[in-house]
């Protein structure tokens, strides 16, 4: 592969109709962090987990940020297209369809960018407390993104310290205006992941699975 190669664990699918899932961990995770989950919410998919390739305070991640919630959205664009080439070599090298992307916090915030600046790499995207990547994406963007109609799950927590309520209602309107079918869901919860997030993820990849077949 090339210079968009990232550390990654890939584990194939063991059965033919789940979808392949994209596993983007959260700051201070790595590659191996999300293996679980995935197997938890989609059983016998193959799953592709790379590491990011930012280092905050020895802490990996997918893109720089400036403070808590203040990102450097210059980095977040090239990271979000360099982390996009590294998916679309891995699923061809893997011989797997384009994944839906599964990102938790930081990782949720490179997939909402990367469904904005390169829709064509994920077939949709279950987003776990995830907040709007680029201030301004359809301005400074090549083109407005096409969503055409793609999944996504946005699980927010009601007592998230790091989301506000606001910030997670404006990104499922902006993917939802790109063209996505948005559902956004608001749990009793905080910026750490429960039990009904697994169950919320679960049902809605089986039914996403069971609609593309
Ligand atoms: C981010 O930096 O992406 C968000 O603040 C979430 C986090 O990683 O804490």
């Amino acid at each position: 592969m090339t210079e968009s190669t990232f550390i990654h664990r890939f584990e194939p699918a063991t059965s033919a109709g789940s979808p392949p899932l994209l596993l983007l961990h959260g700051t201070g995770g790595d590659e191996n962090d999300l293996l679980g989950l995935g197997k938890m919410i989609s059983p016998g998919s193959a799953l592709l987990s790379p590491r990011g390739r930012v280092l905050e305070h020895g802490m990996p991640r997918f893109f720089r940020r400036l403070a808590e919630g203040v990102f450097d959205e210059e980095d977040v664009r090239r990271r979000a297209l360099e982390l996009g080439d590294f998916v679309t070599e891995a699923s061809k090298q893997y011989g797997i369809a384009a994944p839906v992307a599964v990102g938790f916090s930081n990782g949720a915030n490179i997939a909402a960018a990367l469904l904005l600046l390169k829709p064509d790499v994920l077939a949709g995207a279950i987003l776990l407390r995830a907040m709007v990547p680029l201030s301004d994406p359809p301005e400074n963007q090549p083109a407005k993104p096409e969503l055409g109609g793609k999944p996504i799950l946005l699980l927010s927590g009601q007592a998230d310290p790091i989301v506000p309520a606001s910030n997670s209602a404006r990104l499922a309107a902006l993917l939802s205006q790109a063209g996505a079918g948005v559902t956004h869901k608001v749990l009793p919860a905080g910026h750490q992941l429960s039990q009904a997030d697994v169950t919320l993820a679960r049902d809605w990849i089986g039914s996403v699975a069971a609609e593309a077949a």
